[in-house]
């Protein structure tokens, strides 16, 4: 069984009741999305522009840490668009023959939104270029010296794609995006508007104090903030009276082990390991997952992200430092540990 941090801001697939209620809360208009005010400023004009001309709106490539938004942008785009929009992902799209498929089926106007694009086959994304550049699909029909080219007008559609990191993305790919966009991290006030929010829309009773908790402790996360959410209701429904307040958000949050600025002990043990063994010296990627038995990517797409917004390691040309301010949050104390500073 793969063990799920409730602080991971990837979706947790097997849990239907997480992906519904997440189609639940999501919000439907720009007016409804909280936070992303530059992204969606940006977007708005295009559209606007796009509605004027009567074209689709260009394609758009949005990056940034899992859990920031992009699916729900996406779909709140596809809905100010007035379109369908049809949702899959890099890995589902095996072979050249599914994406001739699913481009054959959509209708002028329509968005495809493709999730980790990043992992997209070569020969799939070969033929995405040319779709996407000018509506046509260019397939070979046949084998061997029979075989032929042919090329197939496409409706004029708008791709959408969503990655963790566009350095990840073939060059090529990348360029054949008009709008290329980061999500950033929410704020702690934003976070806390998207708790109330969610609180009212799952008929939940929760305090200013108790969300103004759940937000600083959301790692600036909406997916992570529900979900806290959620937790805390059931604790509140199980042991109180269904009231979030201060107090049940507290004790809710200490049975999940998450502190003060939402870090579990998944992120901790990594800090800790560093301390442990590098101390304030840079260390790299791969040494950082041999050390806590983790993917170099879960580290850098899933961990890193959040210590380096809230200033816990910083990228050094010479690898991942801990930094002063994470000693303190640890209780460490950093000068000592300068001192015993020996390996590397
Ligand atoms: N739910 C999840 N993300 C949201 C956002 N950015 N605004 C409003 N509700 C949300």
């Amino acid at each position: 069984m793969a063990i799920e941090r409730i602080t991971d801001a990837t979706m947790h697939d097997d849990d239907t009741t997480e992906q519904q209620i997440e189609v639940t809360l999501r919000p439907k208009t720009f007016d409804d999305y909280i936070g992303q005010d530059r992204l969606k400023n940006n977007l708005k004009l295009a559209i606007d522009a796009a509605k004027k001309r009567g074209e689709p709106v260009d394609h758009v490539l949005l990056y940034g840490p899992p859990g920031l938004g992009k699916t729900t942008m996406a779909t709140v785009i596809a809905n100010e668009m007035g379109t369908n929009i049809r949702i899959t992902a890099g890995p589902a799209i095996e072979r050249a023959g599914d994406l001739a498929s699913i481009l054959t089926n959509l209708k002028d106007g329509d968005i495809l939104f493709i999730d980790e694009i990043h992992r997209l086959g070569r020969a799939v994304e070969e033929v995405l270029y040319s779709a996407m550049e000018d509506f046509k699909l260019d397939i070979m029909i046949g084998k061997g010296p029979a075989a032929r080219s042919v090329r197939l007008d496409l409706p004029k559609f708008t791709i959408i794609g969503a990655t963790t990191r566009t350095g990840a993305l073939a060059a090529p790919l990348r360029d054949r995006f008009g709008l290329i966009h980061r999500l950033e991290f929410y704020t702690n006030d934003e976070i806390a508007k998207i708790i109330n929010r969610a609180a009212k829309i799952l008929e939940s009773k929760i305090s200013d104090s108790a969300s103004a908790m759940l937000s600083t402790r959301a790692r600036l996360t909406p997916r992570i903030a529900n979900r806290l959410l959620k937790r805390v209701r059931d604790y509140a429904d199980v042991n109180g009276d269904g009231i979030i307040d201060e107090k049940t958000a507290k004790l809710a949050l200490e049975l999940l082990e998450i502190d003060e600025l939402g870090l579990d002990p998944g992120d901790r043990n990594l800090l800790v390991s560093i301390i442990n063994n590098y101390g304030i010296n840079p260390v790299g990627l791969n040494t950082i997952a041999a050390l806590t038995g983790d993917e170099a990517t879960t580290i850098e797409d899933f961990y890193e992200p959040y210590l380096l917004q809230i200033g816990f390691i910083e990228r050094t040309p010479r690898g991942r430092r801990v930094t002063a301010k994470a000693y303190k949050h640890l209780g460490k104390n950093y000068q000592k540990d300068e001192s015993q500073q020996i390996l590397v």
